[in-house]
């Protein structure tokens, strides 16, 4: 990409109108295929008098389509760094600009239409509507995109079928197991066809088996419907799933890479 492209990018554009100041690394480092662009991107929580840093100056691209798994200990800023990309949270620093927008420039009707429009979340607790059957749960996110009644219980049952539930389709949160909730909570979301997917400890509640299942699931139908998603994660077990794997540690990004999974490469 030559420099006269560069300064027309329109994530440039957008830093230049936020007064951010890159380092040359930062700018060399945006491709033109970035669907996800963070720059500079800090949260600092505020307690009373105590001020508490979340997370220090984040700096990243996500391409469309990849699989990004972050990983790091209790508190090291996992769910901020979702939370902000998904414009539930407000950073303190910082640009997150996504398939051309800087989100953090949004609020209120356009904040709620950019994700409406972009994201599904699947949280570590499910999520469902306990008098709701599995089907009406999966139902529900369509009601917010206006299709129209009939093709939305059929693409419900279809995203049930997905994720192998179609015989439960009648039956209510209570009557699932947590592995069936999460994968109803999974059809959820993506039964949106978001472009991203924002992920937050999805196995928290389940066993090893059942999460990797839940995982795995999650790479395939994002791999055949071209999904982005970020995946928040404890489990060492999981990041063979990944792409591409963040580690944080105390609101530092201390790695981010392709790196292959084995026993001796462990994200602690
Ligand atoms: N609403 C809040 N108010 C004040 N501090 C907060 C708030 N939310 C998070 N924090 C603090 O910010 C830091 C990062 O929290 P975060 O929830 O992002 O961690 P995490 O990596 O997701 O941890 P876990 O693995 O336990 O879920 C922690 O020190 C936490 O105490
Ligand atoms: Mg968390």
């Amino acid at each position: 990409m030559s420099t006269e492209n560069l300064d027309n990018h329109p994530f440039l554009k957008a830093l230049k109108e936020h007064n951010v100041t890159l380092k040359a690394s930062d700018t060399s480092e945006i491709p033109p295929d970035s669907l996800i662009s963070v720059r500079n991107l800090s949260k600092v929580y505020t307690l009373g008098d105590i001020e508490v840093p979340a997370l220090n100056n984040a700096n990243f691209d996500i391409c469309k389509g990849q699989i990004v798994f972050i990983v790091g200990p209790s508190g090291s800023g996992k769910t901020t760094l979702l939370n902000l990309i998904g414009g539930i949270d407000s950073c303190t620093t910082g640009v997150i600009y996504i398939d051309g927008q800087d989100i953090t420039q949004y609020s209120g009707k356009k904040l709620t239409r950019f994700r409406k429009r972009y994201l599904s979340f699947v949280f570590q607790f499910y999520s469902l509507l306990p008098t709701l059957t599995a089907l009406e749960n999966v139902e529900l996110t369509m009601e917010l995109i206006d299709v129209d009644r009939k093709t939305m219980r059929q693409k419900a049952r279809d995203y049930l079928d997905m994720v192998e539930l179609s015989s439960r389709a009648n039956n209510f949160p209570s009557q699932l197991s947590g592995g069936e909730r999460q994968r109803v909570a999974i059809a959820r979301a993506l039964a949106k066809k978001p472009s991203i997917l924002l992920v937050d400890e999805p196995t928290g509640q389940l066993d090893q088996k059942t999460g990797d299942s839940i995982v795995r699931l999650i790479q395939q139908i994002a791999k055949q419907e071209g999904i982005t998603v970020i995946l928040v994660t404890h489990d060492q077990e999981l990041l063979k799933y990944a792409d591409r794997v963040i580690q944080l540690r105390s609101g530092d990004i201390i790695s981010d890479g392709v790196q292959p999974y084995n026993q001796e490469n462990r994200y602690a």
